[in-house]
């Protein structure tokens, strides 16, 4: 009876102890499991999402007129050369003032870049744009669309491009350094530029290019065509 009992204590204790093993495994299983992998239920990021639905109000072209182009201007007409009697003269900001009207103008364009990510027509109902006729010089809104959605990444890369600008003006004006104003107007002629030549009236570049190949065949140099930055974009 007692070797019989020993017995059954030896085997109750092998049961415990592969019970505690099994146990034990599980839980490490656990533990491992729920740290190393995400739980699929937890992927989305709140913080991505918006509060609500945008809806676009006006068309790109409006878009641009009324709300992109004042913002820039509040960058570009921030400096410049003024020509008098004695000379040229630099405008920079200098008060208070001035440094707030630019800072309007950052936080404009840093915000106002991505109303080109919500879905809009590129221009209003009826408008062809300058797309007709021989050699015409602009695409028309249905072409530009066909662009747009063949190469969204393109389009998202021009309007990040854009927002660069105004969080570099927002920068700027935080150092108040007014020196750095110079390449910030001349980022912003190129961010507004390089959409507008991919997107609006691709046949430009071009044409650029076959001029300055005449101007250099003709004078040897590369000719100065240097844009006055927030010139007309046409
Ligand atoms: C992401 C692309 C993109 C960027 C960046 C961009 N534009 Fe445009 N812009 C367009 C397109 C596309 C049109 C043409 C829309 C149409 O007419 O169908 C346009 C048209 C315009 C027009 C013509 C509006 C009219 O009434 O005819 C102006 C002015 C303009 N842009 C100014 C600017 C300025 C200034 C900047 C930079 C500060 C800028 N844009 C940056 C895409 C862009």
């Amino acid at each position: 009876m007692r070797s019989l009992s020993v017995v059954s204590g030896l085997v109750s204790l092998r049961v415990r102890q592969a019970i505690f093993t099994f146990v034990s495994l599980f839980v490490f299983v656990l533990i491992t499991s729920t740290c190393s992998s995400p739980r699929p239920t937890a992927s989305p990021a709140p913080a991505q999402q918006l509060w609500g639905d945008m809806k676009a109000v006006v068309s790109v072209k409006e878009l641009m007129r009324d709300f992109i182009d004042p913002a820039s201007d509040y960058v570009f007409d921030a400096i410049g050369l003024r020509i008098s009697m004695k000379g040229e003269v630099a405008t920079s900001p200098k008060t208070d003032a001035d440094w707030e009207k630019l800072r309007q103008g950052g936080v404009m364009l840093a915000e106002g870049a991505y109303l080109l990510k919500v879905p809009r027509p590129f221009a209003p109902d009826g408008d062809v744009n300058n797309s007709t006729g021989p050699d015409p010089a602009e695409l028309s809104p249905t072409q530009i669309q066909a662009k747009l959605e063949a190469d969204p990444v393109l389009w998202n890369a021009k309007v990040e491009a854009l927002r660069n600008v105004g969080l570099e003006v927002l920068e700027i004006v935080k150092r108040k350094d007014a020196n750095e104003l110079w390449d910030a107007a001349g980022n912003l002629d190129q961010a507004c530029e390089s959409c507008h030549v991919a997107y609006w009236y691709p046949g430009e570049g071009a044409l650029m290019k076959r001029l300055d190949q005449k101007l250099e065949d003709l004078y040897g140099a590369k000719g100065d065509r240097t844009k006055t930055p927030g010139a007309d974009p046409k």
